[in-house]
């Protein structure tokens, strides 16, 4: 998809891969991006880069009514990217799991699934449209020490493909991306190498303008990515 004069919504567009993508978007082209947030204190949007108007919005993806607001409010758009997300560093059995594991699957699994549905009303009304899940590889391969965010990202990568199975031969694309670990807030604790956010948005653009389904958008991830396409062609053949 050509991204000149496309408008675009961004969940947590705010935070590091999100703003990066957002930033991203502006030297293609896009005519306007919404830019949505979660937290008054921490937002920090230019509301012009180039040709680009940023329009920042308030959003909790997890609440039902504000996401069919926002969807209303925001029907023009043409990309709609769920890149919103959590990750508090889990296990199974540590102290806080139960309240980690229930806020990770409601923001990045049901406030995935929220924004999905209220938006393809919308998007299926546009000659062509794109829907971008921002998932990770901890949705396909089991993370030490992230094991709760992993069955979150899990039900979001299922989320996906059954999304993409819903919007077969439509208008809209279904494209999920599943990076390895990024240099942003959400790893901060962590001690492991880390791409930038920037080159992640290098990765996804690419993608948008090759209009493809899945993007590995670096190195660890690619190395892994045979498992998601073993996964996809068995789904195929099921569902075929
Ligand atoms: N960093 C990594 O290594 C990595 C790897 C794979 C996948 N990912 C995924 O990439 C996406 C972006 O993460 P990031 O690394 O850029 O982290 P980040 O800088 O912490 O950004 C996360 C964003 O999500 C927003 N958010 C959190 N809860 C929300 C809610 N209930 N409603 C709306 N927005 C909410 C945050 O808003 P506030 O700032 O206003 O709280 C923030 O803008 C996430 O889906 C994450 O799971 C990240």
């Amino acid at each position: 998809m050509d991204i000149s004069n496309k408008v675009i919504l961004i969940t947590g567009g705010n935070g590091g891969i999100g703003w990066a993508l957002a930033k991203s978007l502006c030297t293609k082209g896009a005519k306007k991006i919404y830019v949505t947030y979660l937290n008054d204190g921490d937002i920090n949007i230019d509301s012009i880069i180039g040709a680009t108007v940023i329009e920042p919005l308030k959003l909790d993806v997890t609440k039902k009514e504000q996401v069919k607001n926002i969807a209303l409010k925001c029907a023009d758009a043409d990309i709609v990217i769920n890149n919103a997300g959590v990750e508090y560093a889990t296990s199974f059995t540590d102290a806080n799991t139960l309240e980690a594991a229930e806020l990770e699957m409601k923001v990045n699994y049901h406030g995935t699934h929220y924004v999905s549905y209220y938006f393809l009303p919308y998007l299926r009304q546009k000659p062509k449209a794109l829907l971008i899940n921002i998932l990770s590889i901890g949705g396909f391969v089991l993370v030490n020490k992230l094991g709760t965010y992993c069955a979150s990202k899990a039900a979001t990568h299922f989320l996906t493909k059954g999304l993409r199975q819903d919007c077969k031969n439509s208008n809209v694309t279904v494209m999920g991306v599943y990076p390895g670990y990024v240099d942003t807030d959400m790893t901060t604790n962590l001690n492991v190498e880390k791409v930038t956010p920037d080159s992640i948005a290098e990765s996804i653009i690419l993608g948008i303008e090759n209009d493809s389904e899945i993007v590995f958008p670096d190195i660890m991830s690619n190395n892994l990515k045979d498992t998601v396409f073993w996964d996809n062609a068995i789904f195929e053949t099921l569902t075929s």
